[in-house]
């Protein structure tokens, strides 16, 4: 079971002061790249894993999508979301994604953001996510780069000189990490890049996009706060797609004088029970 931290009155009243909680995506300095990533959503069936206030899920219905369904383990966090669809074109459901169940084949985009650093065990829910995709269905998602998360006490240093550096220990140890960010003790997943992509590549998605997210020289000279986020990646965006891996293809003809054509074709997703 998660620790579902966003419950949590004081961390959820924080949480609720962020910029990007107050201003929705516009407030979320990674939207701009992650939009870009994302399909012409126009008919399709969209699931979000950890929607939060459903920023997304508003966004992708109203891009033309077919249907969003937003998925959360915080009551909170779903509550505002569904407070603000009262038409109820979204669906909203409380499901904890590390025991999450989808129906096989039934969307074709699935999105998260910054939520998959709070799962322990990715390899379950990314499967589900895998199978619930439509082949060539598209996954979508951000989550705090391991640069950021990898150190046991996460945060800047200032040299003598004023030379700003982000130190970093136990890069390889992979697993929790605690912080004390918006409330004590919020748990959170530190994995290397490689398992990540590895990960995704092993369960049979395809990459189609890795990025270490830096503001642009645009942002930052809206904003020169922002600079400080050239000096070591924040977030981590990838974009990868269901594939199908022809796995086995036979030709064989002759026989008793006449050609005889075998044609054996064996599809592999990534799911063995799905080759046909
Ligand atoms: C940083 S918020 C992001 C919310 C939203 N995706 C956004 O970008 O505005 C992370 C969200 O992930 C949810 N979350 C964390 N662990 C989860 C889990 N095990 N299952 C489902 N949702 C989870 C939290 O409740 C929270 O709403």
């Amino acid at each position: 079971m998660t620790q579902n931290i966003y419950d949590n009155p004081e961390f959820f009243e924080n949480y609720g002061l962020m910029e990007r909680s107050v201003k929705g995506l516009d407030g979320a300095s990674e939207w701009p790249s992650m939009r870009t990533l994302v399909p012409d959503l126009r008919g399709c069936r969209v699931v979000e894993l950890g929607c939060g206030y459903g920023w997304f899920c508003r966004w992708a219905s109203g891009q033309g999508a077919a249907h969003v369904l937003g998925l959360d383990v915080s009551e909170k966090m779903l509550a505002r979301a569904m407070a603000a669809d009262p038409d109820g074109r979204i669906t909203y459901r409380r499901v904890d994604m590390e025991s999450l169940e989808l129906p096989v084949q039934s969307f074709d985009v699935a999105y998260s953001s910054l939520a998959l650093h709070y799962i322990a065990d990715l390899d379950k829910p990314l499967t589900t996510v895998h199978r619930a995709l439509a082949p060539g269905g598209r996954l979508i998602f951000s989550i705090e780069h391991p640069i950021y998360m990898a150190p046991t006490h996460p945060g800047w240093r200032v040299d003598a000189d004023g030379r700003k550096t982000w130190p970093i220990d136990k890069y390889s140890v992979e697993g929790p990490r605690t912080t004390d960010w918006l409330a004590k003790g919020v748990m959170k997943y530190h994995r290397t890049m490689g398992t990540t992509l590895n990960l995704l590549i092993r369960i049979g998605f395809a990459l189609e996009h890795v990025e270490e997210w830096a503001p642009t020289d645009r942002q930052v000279t809206a904003r020169p706060e922002m600079a400080e986020e050239l000096e070591r990646p924040m977030f981590l965006l990838v974009a990868a797609r269901r594939v199908r891996t022809l796995l086995r293809y036979t030709f064989a003809a002759k026989g008793n004088g006449a050609m005889q054509t075998l044609k054996t074709l064996l599809w592999f997703d990534g799911n063995a029970e799905e080759a046909v």
